[in-house]
């Protein structure tokens, strides 16, 4: 079984703020850092930090930006043969984090959102059935990135983030493993509670494997009408950036690996909850050792 993440690669430009900015306001930031970032980047690394070996697919700028990008996955192991490098400039983002370790993002997709029709094919030329595919919705054509893994027969994993319209027309029911988070749950299906997210689920796409992560409530899982839950761990939060990517890499890596769901979850919610007791993106991602040292 091969993993392939198709998604994409961001630097993150991070402002500590007091508060997140109003309207018209103009404030002064205390700091600014610059990460590696992107849901298709950090998820690789959490991946492969996980023990998962896995290749990652997407696109950086011809530039600086894309060689430090391309060299943070390569330092964690992350196999970069079939990224591809463009004219133009690499996705990134301006992120306000506020004192109370709240986050809001503005995401600009440069090389993310230039896949063509022939770089996707490529990719795909190396997978095949028995392969697993890990999406989320940073990249542009996922509809039809969607179609082509299930074409060749490979177990798609979905994290539909950011939620929004570039998701319309992209074919859920070919999905096998979704990752969502509370605020995305309840966009999806109209409800609120963790109860009626999950029926809404088991309604609509009741092969699927649904993991719901809650916040301060934990996550959960759902599995042929069972619910599988875990608390979180509590820390110290000091940057929520990329915790739901490394709950994703931790889960999928234990879970493909054999693990059962409760250990699963119970690995990734303790990876996650050290990604949020530090600074960053991909860099504040735990290897499996720490875990297994604290
Ligand atoms: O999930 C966190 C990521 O979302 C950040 O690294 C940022 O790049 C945004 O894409």
């Amino acid at each position: 079984m091969k993993v392939l993440n198709f998604g994409s690669l961001n630097v993150d430009y991070v402002y500590q703020v007091d508060h997140i900015i109003m309207p018209g306001e103009t404030q002064s930031s205390s700091q600014r850092n610059v990460f590696a970032g992107g849901k298709g980047l950090n998820q690789s690394v959490a991946l492969v930090k996980a023990g998962l070996p896995t290749y990652h697919a997407g696109q950086v700028g011809n530039d600086a930006d894309g060689e430090m990008l391309l060299q943070v996955l390569r330092e964690h192991g992350v196999d970069t043969s079939l990224v591809n490098k463009v004219d133009g400039l690499c996705g990134h983002t301006i992120i306000q984090l506020d004192k109370y370790a709240q986050n809001s993002i503005i995401l600009f997709g440069g090389a993310n959102r230039c896949i063509s029709e022939a770089y996707r094919e490529e990719v795909f030329s190396h997978f095949g059935k028995d392969d697993v595919v890990v999406l989320q919705n940073e990249v542009n054509d996922l509809d039809k990135i969607i179609d082509k893994a299930y074409e060749k027969g490979m177990k798609i994993v979905l994290n539909p983030s950011p939620f929004d319209s570039y998701l319309d027309g992209c074919d859920w029911g070919k999905v096998d493993i979704f990752f969502i988070n509370e605020v995305e749950g309840a966009q999806i299906s109209g409800k609120e509670s963790k109860e009626e997210i999950l029926d809404w689920f088991k309604a609509h796409y009741p092969d699927a494997l649904v993991v719901l992560t809650l916040g301060s409530a934990g996550s959960c899982c759902l599995k042929n009408n069972k619910v599988y839950d875990q608390d979180i761990i509590p820390v110290e939060t000091v940057d929520t950036t990329a915790a739901g990517d490394t709950f994703t890499g931790f889960f999928l890596s234990a879970y493909l690996g054999g693990k059962t769901i409760p250990e699963a979850l119970k690995l990734a919610a303790r990876a996650s909850a050290i990604a949020v007791s530090r600074s960053g993106a991909a860099n504040s991602i735990p290897t499996l050792s720490e875990l297994k040292n604290e």
